[in-house]
Formats: structure tokens, sequence, C-alpha cells
């Protein structure tokens, strides 16, 4: 007699959240929630492919980040093309723009996105190797109440669901002019330090991330380095004073972080990011900035944007921190059928699908539970209402309802089921 093979249960790959029911409707809500607030600032939906070619992320990103050097899914495909999973989405906004001609028509162009992103990070809690992002890029005008716009829509979406224990960092890094003088400045500086071997090749490639190593002895090291804010151009000076200005005017409220460092290469002038601060370690729960040379390195014109990233994942676990959960995603559905024998079963199929045509949310009991094993299906679906049809109803033309909160069944007309569900769930 042959042995039936029992194979071992896989897992997801390291590193990689999965989101499943009962908590995965808050996943949706959020992303549903950022992406509204995009739209109502006149943002339009771009979707991305997931890889692309690796020369994009090398050229977009910076060959000095950790995310090009260290971070990526980066792979041969079968022409022997080399391809990466998206880090990011900004570079990949950017290519489509250039491609797609969408910077030759109306400016800014304004576009947002949502999915998955791809880091070869170390896992712990809130970061994962597959991130979850909503982000937004408008492109093509260098205009500080740009800024303040898309500045205070990310401080909207982390509102928008309910979210409060958060702050916004913000800076200027400067354009090409002032940030070279400046990076000669801070070159000098740490030069003069006793810094380790890799630290001093950080120095060089990259002066900027030196300031933002979290190691005490470095930070005592580099509290007197000069800061960029300090060497800002007046055009940069004046665009960081307007952008605060409006962040003021629209009562968003931050603190100015000169020391504020982000991982990717293309910044320029503004510059943010939202710390939760019940997070631990990993407390960025998004941000974004300014980028005035991307487009032009990527072969397009030299235009000028700015947007935001803003993380779903770190998103749930601020709200589960903050014990927010977004109202009414514990109910899977409104009505529940409950058929009893075959023929009302017929029938069930039916209504259920009638009112799924006029928007309800509904479902029923499936295999042959009886009443009481289906009626736990109504349950765990938190359903409103529960429409009970057996032989009996079916020969008299009625259906049972039964209002599960209020412990209430009343008897109405088959007929008339749409209708009157239709206009019992629109008063609540
Ligand atoms: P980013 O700061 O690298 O920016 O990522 C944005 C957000 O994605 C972070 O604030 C964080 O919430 C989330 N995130 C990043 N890495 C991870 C991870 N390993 N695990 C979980 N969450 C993570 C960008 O990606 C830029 N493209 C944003 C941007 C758009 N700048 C201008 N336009």
């Amino acid at each position: 007699m042959s042995e039936k093979k029992k194979f071992q249960p896989l897992s997801a790959p390291k590193g990689v959240p999965d989101y499943v029911p009962p908590a995965s409707p808050q996943f949706e809500a959020v992303r549903d929630a950022f992406t509204r607030q995009a739209h109502l600032a006149g943002f339009q939906h771009i979707e991305l492919p997931i890889f692309e070619d690796t020369a994009l992320f090398a050229r977009g990103v910076g060959e000095s980040t950790d995310v090009v050097s260290k971070e990526m899914y980066t792979f041969q495909d079968r022409g022997d093309r080399s391809v990466t999973l998206r880090p990011e989405g900004t570079a990949g906004v950017m290519r489509a723009v250039i491609e797609h001609n969408l910077d030759r028509g109306q400016l800014p162009v304004k576009l947002n996105y949502s999915g998955p992103f791809f880091r070869y990070e170390r896992p712990q809690a809130g970061r994962y190797r597959q991130l979850q992002q909503v982000g937004v890029e408008a492109i093509g005008v260098d205009d500080p109440a740009l800024d303040a716009e898309v500045v205070a829509l990310a401080d909207r979406c982390f509102r928008s669901v309910g979210l409060s224990g958060f702050r916004l960092e913000l800076t200027s890094l400067g354009d090409r002019d002032c940030r070279a003088v400046y990076r000669t400045k801070l070159q000098e500086f740490l030069f003069d330090l006793p810094l380790d071997e890799e630290t001093r090749k950080r120095a060089e490639i990259n002066p900027l991330r030196v300031l933002d190593d979290k190691r005490p002895e470095i930070q005592e090291m580099t509290a007197e380095a000069p800061l960029m804010l300090d060497y800002l151009n007046d055009t940069c000076r004046e665009h960081f004073e307007i952008v605060t200005g409006l962040l003021d005017d629209m009562n968003v409220s931050y603190t100015v972080n000169p020391r504020l460092v982000r991982g990717l290469d293309y910044y320029t002038k503004t510059c943010f990011e939202f710390v939760h601060d019940g997070l631990g370690a990993q407390s960025g729960i998004g941000g974004g900035g300014r980028y005035d040379g991307l487009m032009s390195q990527l072969g397009g014109q030299d235009l000028s944007g700015i947007g935001f990233g803003l993380g779903i994942d770190r998103t749930l676990l601020a709200l589960e921190v903050e014990g927010i959960e977004l109202p009414d995603i514990s109910r899977r559905v409104d009505v529940y059928g409950v058929a009893l024998g075959d023929a009302a079963k017929r029938r069930m199929v039916e209504v259920i699908n009638q009112l799924r045509i006029n928007g309800i949310r509904a479902d029923m009991a499936y295999g042959d539970r009886g009443l009481k094993g289906a009626m736990k299906g109504a349950d765990r679906a938190q359903a409103r209402f529960a429409l009970v049809l057996g032989d009996q109803e079916l020969a008299d033309g009625t259906i049972a309802l039964r209002n599960l909160s209020e412990h209430a069944q009343s008897q109405i007309p088959l007929v008339d089921v749409v209708e009157y569900l239709n206009r019992a769930l629109s008063t609540r």
C-alpha cells in the first residue's frame, strides 16, 4: 500500500508580512483613505510596473544610497536584462512621465500611486522586505505653495484615519549651488574628526549621512557640525520661509530639524518626515521632499517635482499603538441568508444576488449546516440582519427577517425584501 506523502506547510518569505482577515480590511481602509485625500487635492492615479530596468534606480535613487547599493532585489531575466523590483516609487513615476510626455501638458502633473515596494533590509518590527506605500508626486513646477500643499496633504492623510501621536520634521537641503558649498564645509569638518574607516568613507561619498549616524560617539563628535540651513542661498532660504509660513497658515504643526537626513539621494530644498513616537526604532511613518535634478538625470526636461511616500505597514502599527480601529471594518456583510432545504436555497441564492445588485453587502450559509450552525455564520460575519427561508415561508411567499442587534424577528413578503432592507440599512 502506498503511503500518502505528507507535505510541510510553507511560510511567507522572511520579512514579508501577510495581511489576512480580520485585520486586512484595516489595510484597505488606510490605503483608500490616503488615496481619497490625494484625489481631493486633484491627484490622479498612476499604475506602475513592479519591476523596472535596474539602471532607473541606479541613476534615479543614487548609487551611494543603502537602498541601491545594498537593498535592491536585482536579477537577470531570461533575456539577460538586469531588472529590479521597485524599491520606491518616485523614479518610476518620473520615467513614466517622461516616456508618455505628461510633462508637455498642464503643469504640475499630479499623480498618486499605491502598492508594494521591495528592499532587502534586515527585518524587524516595522521594517519589512516587502513594504506598502501610498505616494504622490507633483511634477513640473518649483513653487513653495506646492511644497506646502504636499506636506499638508500627508498630514491630512494621517489625521483622516484618526492618528494624532505623530510629529512632522522639516528642513531644506538647499539646491545644487548652495549644497555644493555646504558639502565642502561639512567634509572639512568631518575629516578633522577621528572617524573610523567606514564612517570616513561615508563622509567622502555622502557626508550628510554621517549626521544621521545614531551612535552616541558620532552624535557627540558632530554636535557642532555646520548645518545646511545656515548655508542656504537666498533663493532656497526664501523658498523655505514661504513653505513654513504657509504651513503656519494652514495650522500644520512641524518642527524644523536641520539634521534631518533622508535615505534617498534625489532630494533638494524642502524635505520632511512624519515620525510616530509609539513605534520604537522604525518610527518614520512617511516622508518626502522636493527633487530638482531627478527628471533631467533620467533624460527628461530640467523640471522640478515634490512628493511623498506614506508607509501603510507602519501606519497600521501606529493605529494599533493608538488603539484605533477604523469604523465598520469588523463587519463583513450587513445581511446574511440562511436557507433550510433545497428549494429555499435556490431562492435564497437569487435574493442574495438581488441584494448585491442593489449595493447591499450580503452573504449566505453554504453547505448543510442546519439553522443553528448557519446562524453562527451570521454572527461571525457580524451581520445586522439574517434572512431565514424555509419550506413554510416559501409556500407563503414570505421570509423571516431577524434584526440581530435588537433580537427581533418579523415576517415580510419575499417580494419586498430588497426594498425593505434598503430602507432599514440606509436609516442607520
Ligand atoms: P522613504 O522614506 O524611503 O521614501 O519611504 C517612505 C515610507 O515608506 C517610510 O516613511 C516608511 O513609512 C515606509 N517604509 C520604507 N521602508 C520600509 C520598510 N523596510 N518597511 C516598512 N515600511 C517602510 C520614499 O520611498 C520616497 N519615494 C518618498 C518620496 C516620494 N519622496 C518624494 N516623492
